[in-house]
């Protein structure tokens, strides 16, 4: 099989890493006999900074073509974050409705947590994160500005077919796990939507019973994914709850360079969009030093997703391989290897 694959590599380090995505990509198409067509897009703060956009008019009819995406990150000082974010990654995620962001964490070889004295059993867990309404919308505004009496107002968007999909899925995912579910939710203080949520959530409940759940306020969550992590396993919560817990996730277990995600349309009608869950990290950009491994992971994903599941495999032990020999790896990691060693051993550890 052939798979077209639209190429974002965006700017800052998403540049980087996405050149080592590919490199193991390709190798693994080689390998596992299928082929990757790929288009590169330079979407990303650079063009919009010289056209006033970040992706053509007709930008989301031309992805369509494609049977998955694969983005770096976007983001650059100098640009506001909601110009990158509203101007690209927002619209591609809702017109492809990938509802899902699916974020898996666990402690890789050769790495340590943030949390002593844990084992990679104990922190293994997936984050289901709400991708298309919920927290992030526009509506809402800025009322009588410079003024004393000035307020604003954010307002958010839970529909129920939006809550009960997500939730299902999280369900349907623990079917293939531990079957563990736990909600993410604030409905003491969050007097309209979070209660909403929870009702749902104990709806698509019922039709589990083999599943166990619970729910358990945002804040209180935080601190038990940092106190007792192997209480959790499949964390189901809104846009705002999920990408939080994610980072949150990413950092307990191995760090944010480690960490992959997918924005997944399930019902296969639209592609579905890969990334690391880092962002373009300005800091550490054009010096070579990312840490390519959760790119690699999120090529890995897409691999999975588009039904290669013995290559996607493939990917993933040869990043444990790579890892767990320690002999290469970049500063975040305590080595010295840069972004494109560290790539090439891990494609060179395919078997
Ligand atoms: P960030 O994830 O880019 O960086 C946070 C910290 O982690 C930095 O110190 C960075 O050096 C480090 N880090 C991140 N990825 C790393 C890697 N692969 N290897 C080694 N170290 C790594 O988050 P930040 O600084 O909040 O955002 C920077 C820009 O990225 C902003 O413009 C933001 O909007 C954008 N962003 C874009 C995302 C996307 O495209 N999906 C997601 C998150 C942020
Ligand atoms: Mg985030």
């Amino acid at each position: 099989r052939n798979y077209r694959i639209a190429s974002i590599p965006g700017d800052g380090i998403g540049v980087d890493v996405q050149v080592e995505a590919r490199k193991v990509l390709d190798t693994t198409a080689g390998r596992y006999g299928f082929g990757l067509d790929w288009t590169e897009f330079d979407w990303s703060c650079e063009r919009y900074t010289q056209t006033g956009t970040m992706m053509p008019e007709d930008g989301i009819e031309r992805l369509s073509a494609f049977d998955s995406i694969l983005l770096g990150a976007v983001g650059f000082p100098g640009v506001p974050d909601h110009i990158s974010l509203w101007g690209l990654l927002i619209p591609v995620r809702r017109a492809f409705l990938q509802y899902v962001n699916l974020r898996p964490v666990k402690l890789l070889p050769g790495t340590t947590s943030a949390l002593a004295g844990r084992s990679a059993a104990e922190l293994e867990m997936v984050i289901v994160r709400e991708n298309s309404e919920g927290e992030y919308s526009k509506l809402g505004g800025r009322h009588n500005e410079g003024q004393p009496g000035e307020f604003v107002l954010q307002e958010s968007v839970f529909t129920r077919v939006g809550v009960e999909r997500i939730i299902r899925y999280a369900f349907e995912l623990a079917t293939t796990r531990t079957g563990r579910v736990c909600s993410a939710t604030k409905s003491n203080g969050i007097i309209h939507t979070m209660p909403f949520w929870d009702e749902v959530f104990a709806e698509v409940a019922a039709d589990y019973p083999g599943v166990s759940s619970e729910q358990t306020h945002i804040d209180a969550l935080a601190a038990r994914m940092v106190q007792q992590p192997d209480r959790l396993d499949v964390v189901v919560g809104s846009n705002l709850f999920g990408d939080i817990l994610s980072d949150l996730a990413a950092a307990v277990t191995g760090g944010l360079g480690m960490a992959p995600s997918g924005n997944i349309n399930p019902e296969g009608t639209y592609p579905s969009m890969f990334e690391a869950v880092h962002g373009s990290a300005p800091d550490i950009a054009g010096k070579g030093i990312a840490n390519p491994v959760a790119q690699i992971l999120a090529a890995a994903m897409m691999l999975e997703q588009l039904g290669e599941s013995e290559a996607a495999q493939a990917i993933n032990a040869a990043v444990e391989k790579v890892l767990g020999d320690g002999a290469v790896a970049t500063p975040d990691l305590g080595g010295k290897a840069t972004t494109a060693q560290l790539g090439s051993a891990i494609a060179g550890a395919l078997a």
